[in-house]
This record gives structure tokens, C-alpha cells and sequence, in this order.
């Protein structure tokens, strides 16, 4: 009898390698769609070992706070958090999570984060503070898993976080208004959601990254030797844009190769906000001020690009109280 076979060929290319279980991931879904079973399960490139190593050398990874220059701006969106029960969601090493426990005299902290290198740095340093009674716990959810979702914010919990926080983490996840959605349903009335995301401008690009263009101020004949002033210079560096309403996934190269991202239009995170029922109480395309630079933020002046384009963007929403 004659037997039909079907053959499957692959050619992978090195990111492929480097997204293996993202691959396996993607082919069982699609078998699993065959017999209607959902199974979604999200890249987690902080439990590789190339990223989290070229994670742990980050300035925000090695001195925490006073390593995020956009913190300033992010902490005055937060509302007073003496006795709140709140939520950090993608907590990665906890630096916040602990922030809103023992500068913010919260009650209680529930940081989650699906990757177990994230976590077990966060337990760590959260032992080695002294933080051991129970009012910050870590936990390991997929919060781009629309069923994990669900049981990490049941129904049960409705109205009872004072504040749901998440720093750079959002951009991860495809099901971002689900979550929203199960987020405001958690907030008590006038309990606020806030949250920094990689900025729009970053994520649109498929190839993101710096590029060198004749500086149209440049003037030859002034310039002097050294061409320290910006107009002095014959180039400027620009940051390319391509596709920026163009949203979806991005598989882009930092620190390793094939890191997925979702790019989203500021205007899609206002609209996320909106749709859930916030009311937006902050926005802001986070730049260093005169003062900042001057003042405390006096390091970050090394980073000069950061003139060229926003890093991060920073919002806040508040749920209604009728
Ligand atoms: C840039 S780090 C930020 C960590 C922390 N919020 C901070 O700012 O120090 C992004 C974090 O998001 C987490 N993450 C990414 N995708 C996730 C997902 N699907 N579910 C839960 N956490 C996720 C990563 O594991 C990582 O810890």
C-alpha cells in the first residue's frame, strides 16, 4: 500500500540557533492549533546565558536605581505608597519591587518575572536587605500567557492592588491590552497603573541603531580644530526609522541576537490605557532636564545620544472612582 510522508526542512540561520526553544515553541503551537489546543509560551532571553551576562554589566543592573536615569521622572508618577499593597510586573532583580517595600513603606510587594536568573538575583538581594517577612515575594509568571494571566490576576483579587508598576518590560508582550485589562480589574478605584516602556522610536526600526549624516549646520570655515560644539561638527549621528506604524514583532541584536520585541505607536499605548478604562494622569518622552544635568544626573551627560532620540517612554493611569 502506498504510504504519503510528509517531510518538514529547515534551514536555520545563527539567531535561529540562539531562538531554539522559540522555535520549538512556535512548531508545536502550530501542531497544537491542528487539535485547538492554545499553548503560548514567550522567548525568555534573560535565562540565557550570553544576555544575562551582558544584562548583569548594566549600570541599572549593578547599583539599581541610581543607575536608571529615568527613575526621577517615573517615581513622581507613582502615587504615595505608605501601606499599599502593590504589583511589579517583569520585576527582573527586584530593585523596584524592594524600592516601593522600603522607601515607599508599602505593605505588601508581589514582584513577577518569567525568567528564573531575574528572580533568583531578586531573592538574593532581597534576603541580603533584610527583607525577610513576607511583604516581598517573587513569583514566576508568563505575562504574555493569556490563561497565566487570568490566574495571576483572578477574579478573586478584583479591587485590591493599590498600584500595578512595571519598569521595561511591556514591550516584551504580544497580549499587552489583555493584561491591561486584567490589571485595571485588580486596581481599587483610584489605584493607578505605571509603567516605562522602551520608546516607540527604538522598537519601530527592523535594523534599530545609529547612523552617521552630514550635520547641515556644519560651516567649514568656523570650525575650529577640536569641533566641540554640536554646529562645529561636519557629522551628527540620526537614528533611523523605518515601519513606525508598522506594529508587531521585532527580532532585533542587543546583547545577543534574536531578542523579540513587540513594537506599538505611542498613540496604541495611550489607546491600551484609555480602552481599559484609565484615565491617563502622566506621559512623558523621557529626557534629562537643564536641572537634572546639571545636578544629580551629571553622569548621564556620556550618553550623548540621548539628545538624538527618547529612550523610554513613561506613562501613568489612574482607575476611575464613579
Ligand atoms: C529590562 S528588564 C527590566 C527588569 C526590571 N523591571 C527593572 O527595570 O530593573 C525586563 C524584564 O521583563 C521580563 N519579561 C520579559 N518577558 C516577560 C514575560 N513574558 N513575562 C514575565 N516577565 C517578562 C524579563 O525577564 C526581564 O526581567
Amino acid at each position: 500500500m502506498y504510504k504519503q510522508r510528509t517531510y518538514i526542512c529547515f534551514s536555520l540561520s545563527l539567531s535561529d540557533v540562539v531562538n531554539l526553544p522559540y522555535i520549538k515553541q512556535r512548531l508545536f503551537s502550530t501542531f497544537a492549533n491542528t487539535t485547538a489546543v492554545k499553548y503560548k509560551m514567550s522567548q525568555n532571553i534573560y535565562d540565557t546565558s550570553e544576555f544575562f551576562a551582558g544584562y548583569s554589566q548594566l549600570e541599572r543592573s549593578q547599583i539599581g536605581l541610581d543607575g536608571v536615569p529615568e527613575w526621577l521622572r517615573l517615581r513622581t508618577f507613582l502615587p504615595p505608597l505608605q501601606n499599599a499593597r502593590a504589583l511589579d510586573l517583569g520585576c527582573g532583580m527586584g530593585w523596584y519591587t524592594r524600592w516601593m517595600r522600603t522607601e515607599g513603606g508599602a505593605a505588601f510587594v508581589r514582584g513577577v518575572d518569567l525568567s528564573e536568573n531575574m528572580l533568583s538575583r531578586a531573592r538574593e538581594m532581597t534576603d541580603k536587605a533584610g527583607i525577610q517577612d513576607g511583604s516581598v515575594v517573587f513569583e514566576r509568571w508568563d505575562l504574555d500567557d493569556l490563561e497565566a494571566q487570568r490566574r495571576l490576576l483572578p477574579e478573586k483579587d478584583n479591587g485590591t492592588y493599590d498600584v500595578v508598576f512595571s519598569a521595561l518590560a511591556l514591550h516584551y508582550l504580544e497580549n499587552l491590552p489583555e493584561l491591561v485589562r486584567h490589571i485595571h480589574r485588580v486596581l481599587k478605584p483610584g489605584g493607578m497603573f505605571v509603567f516605562s516602556a522602551e520608546h516607540p522610536i527604538l522598537t519601530a526600526p527592523s535594523a534599530p541603531g545609529f547612523v552617521e549624516i552630514l550635520n547641515p549646520k556644519f560651516n567649514a570655515e568656523s570650525a575650529s580644530s577640536d569641533a566641540g560644539e554640536e554646529g562645529e561638527k561636519k557629522t551628527r549621528n540620526a537614528w533611523p526609522v523605518d515601519g513606525y506604524f508598522h506594529e508587531g514583532l521585532r527580532v532585533t541584536n542587543w546583547l545577543a541576537p534574536g531578542v523579540r520585541k513587540y513594537h506599538r505607536t505611542a498613540t496604541t499605548y495611550v489607546n491600551i490605557l484609555l480602552r481599559a478604562g484609565f484615565e491617563l494622569t502622566a506621559f512623558d518622552e523621557w529626557c534629562p532636564n537643564e536641572e537634572e544635568l546639571e545636578g544629580v544626573l551629571s553622569w548621564v551627560k556620556k550618553f550623548s545620544n540621548t539628545w538624538v532620540r527618547p529612550d523610554f517612554l513613561l506613562m501613568a493611569g489612574r482607575k476611575r472612582v464613579f
